[in-house]
């Protein structure tokens, strides 16, 4: 692929154009095969060895505050043109890329709902971490519960969690772990990464998102959960509401929209509007954040 300083995404990633054309939603998220497997299997190696209960408290303790940076949502965006995955088998293109494809997917699946479409151009935001310094296992990849038995459907679970020190602590290793029965999601704490961060950040900045947007994002890898159908005996009823929404895969994998067939183009022009008509001062800073009215769309 051209490196995204030089490529015309249009070009490369239009849906008659280039290797992504006719691939069936069942070929992505293929973990068995495929030319980026070695550094998917390596990012996962990594993180299920260092992801433990201490580094994730270490982390919400060191970013939860939000005090480090300050930034608006359109110059994140365009931090996420340096930002490509290594944990993700399908997609070696800029993040940028990825959030308004997804943001178009959804607007496609669901053309009524702004705050949904928001959530796809946001949901992929806290890579910004992996320009912090962060390395790609504290960024991306499938989310687990730390703090109670890894379950089968974590990605490669048998083969990466051996030198993971929690795994030899007998406080971390029953089937609750640290967790009361039906504790709730809320409760848990959850490898650091992404969805996670940005989670915080929605928090922090008292985002005027429906509770939806702020439970798809903070689970939207949790895929053990919302696909591979594990951890429910953490799970609260509240959850198992939200689960719905969190499943609606159309945001990110339906007709493969998130992963490069959307018109670049078209799609960007529009992505920004959205995200000028509804966001100004985000991230990292304390004034609250508000959905904006149209008039608005000039300034962010
Ligand atoms: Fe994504
Ligand atoms: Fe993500």
């Amino acid at each position: 692929l051209p490196s995204p300083q030089d490529a015309d995404p249009s070009e490369v990633y239009r849906p008659e154009a280039g290797a992504e054309h006719g691939k069936l939603q069942t070929d992505y998220r293929n973990y068995t095969a495929g030319p980026l497997l070695d550094r998917v299997y390596n990012t996962y190696l990594l993180m299920h060895t260092h992801q433990t209960v201490d580094f994730v408290r270490k982390k919400g303790a060191e970013y939860g505050a939000c005090a480090q940076r300050r930034m608006s949502i359109m110059e994140a965006l365009d931090l996420l043109d340096n930002v490509v995955d290594e944990s993700d088998p399908d997609v070696d293109f800029p993040n940028s890329y990825h959030a308004y494809q997804t943001a178009e997917g959804i607007r496609r699946a669901h053309p009524d709902k702004d705050w949904f479409q928001l959530v796809g151009l946001l949901h992929d935001m806290g890579k910004v971490l992996a320009l912090a310094g962060e390395p790609q296992w504290a960024v991306v990849g499938d989310t687990f519960p730390v703090g109670c038995r890894v379950q089968e459907s974590v990605v490669f679970s048998d083969s990466t969690f051996h030198d993971n020190p929690d795994t030899k602590n007998p406080l971390y290793n029953t089937e609750y772990g640290i967790y009361q029965p039906h504790c709730g999601l809320a409760n848990v704490l959850m490898s650091w990464g992404h969805d996670e961060y940005m989670y915080q950040v929605m928090k922090f900045n008292n985002f005027a998102l429906p509770q939806e947007a702020f439970y798809m994002i903070r689970f939207h890898s949790f895929y053990p959960w919302h696909t591979g159908g594990d951890y429910m005996h953490l799970c609260s009823s509240e959850d198992l509401r939200m689960l719905a929404w969190v499943k609606d895969r159309e945001w990110e994998q339906g007709g493969g929209w998130g992963r490069g067939q959307a018109p670049w183009l078209r799609v960007s022009v529009w992505g920004l509007a959205l995200a000028r008509r509804h966001t100004w001062n985000c991230c990292t800073h304390r004034k609250p954040w508000r959905a904006s009215p149209v008039t608005d769309m000039g300034q962010h």
